[in-house]
């Protein structure tokens, strides 16, 4: 038997109205003044508002730095840790969807750790440097995606390379996380759908990695049954708080089992956002069913379980047949939820594709992709997805 370890220390406080168990979380911490971390939407949207409720309650006391972009750069960073340092913080909450949770990682990262953020860079073994005296961190999110709340990784696009840029160590790992379905209802429709096909690419490209782990094999199963069972709910009724709660859950599940690894989906969708400005989601949901494609010469076996978890009767099937059904159920999906069906039609053009499949190469994600991938590959990927 092979070798292993296996790790899942987040404290999660999930389900309705958990919202009100944020002064009772907080007491098991000595906080002098906590960051809170968001974007402005957050606070248009009232949801900061609800989180000041609550530490008005537990009495304490918060700095608020509102201004992470949607593709979160850098600077974004900087930003935060000096409003951190000028108001003398000792714990960060983050809220929010996958960019507020990331950069307050990456706050709670550069306010104990001087190098410049491209040296923490997890393809040039930046883990290495990064140390546990960081400040402890409460995760609040606001959508259903990309399980940053229990992820140990932070994605920024660096100044210097212009791409994104995976930052990973376990001491990122939010300390408790608030999992509440009912702040998820505002989500409107169209982020609801990229978000919840990005919980979808997690669980299923974490399945296809190449590593070794059968624990996080069996969740991201489950994942992709949630997500297969409850997008379509969430998108056609943002109220449907089973269908929201289930997303909630399947969204943790598939960062919990990307620990595992994920794949070239992940690369061709990272330039995707940077060079073509394309929600994260989005990119992962056009581009997943030609990386199955691109896959199934060498997973088809996994795939037939994909289709299985997506609801496909898979007993009588070829092992052809079963990875055809996986591909289907996810087009199936994404025209339900209303993705468009290829690049061209989200703005992408032709003559971006070598650009794009070099920032791709460079990515990290595809070192644990079930298929040895080259630049050809990206290439050729990019353009049947055009
Ligand atoms: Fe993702």
């Amino acid at each position: 038997m092979k070798k292993a370890i296996f790790t899942f220390p987040t404290h999660i406080v999930f389900g309705n109205g958990t919202i009100q168990t944020i002064p009772k979380e907080l007491s098991k911490f000595q906080i002098k003044k906590a960051l809170i971390v968001a974007d402005k939407g957050l606070l248009q949207a009232g949801l900061i508002d609800i989180v000041t409720q609550q530490l008005e309650i537990a009495g304490v006391q918060y700095a608020i730095y509102d201004g992470v972009q949607g593709n979160p750069i850098e600077q974004d960073v900087y930003d935060g840790v000096k409003v951190y340092t000028n108001n003398v913080c000792d714990f960060v909450i983050g809220i929010g969807g996958g960019s507020p949770l990331d950069i307050a990682k990456l706050i709670c990262l550069k306010s104990t750790h001087e190098l410049p953020l491209e040296e923490y860079e997890d393809s040039i073994g930046g883990h290495k440097k990064i140390s546990s005296n960081l400040p402890d961190f409460m995760a609040i999110p606001t959508a259903a995606g990309t399980g940053s709340e229990v992820g140990r990784s932070a994605v920024v696009t660096l100044e210097s390379s212009g791409r994104k840029t995976v930052i990973f160590s376990p001491h990122l790992l939010a300390k408790v996380v608030i999992a509440d379905p009912e702040l998820t209802v505002g989500l409107p429709r169209g982020l609801t759908a990229a978000t919840g096909m990005d919980a979808l690419t997690h669980n299923l490209e974490a399945y296809l990695a190449k590593n070794f782990h059968p624990i996080c094999d069996g969740i991201a199963l489950e994942g992709m049954k949630l997500v297969s069972e409850n997008l379509r709910r969430a998108v056609e009724d943002g109220t449907d708080l089973e269908a929201r709660g289930n997303m909630l859950v399947a969204a943790m599940m598939g960062a919990i089992a990307f620990q595992k690894g994920l794949g070239v989906t992940h690369s061709l969708a990272h330039p995707l956002s940077t060079v073509s400005g394309l929600h994260h989601g989005l990119a992962n949901a056009i581009v997943l069913p030609h990386a199955m494609d691109f896959n199934r010469q060498v997973s088809a076996g996994r795939l037939v379980d994909v289709a299985s978890a997506l609801g496909v009767e898979t007993g009588s099937l070829s092992l052809e047949e079963g990875a055809q059904a996986a591909i289907d159920q996810v087009l199936m999906l994404c025209q339900d939820v209303g993705i468009p069906q290829n690049l061209s039609q989200v703005g992408v053009e032709a003559n971006q594709i070598p650009v794009l499949a070099e920032q791709a190469i460079q990515d990290i994600c595809h070192q644990l992709n079930p298929r040895v991938c080259t630049l050809q590959d990206m290439i050729d990927i990019y353009s049947a997805a055009i």
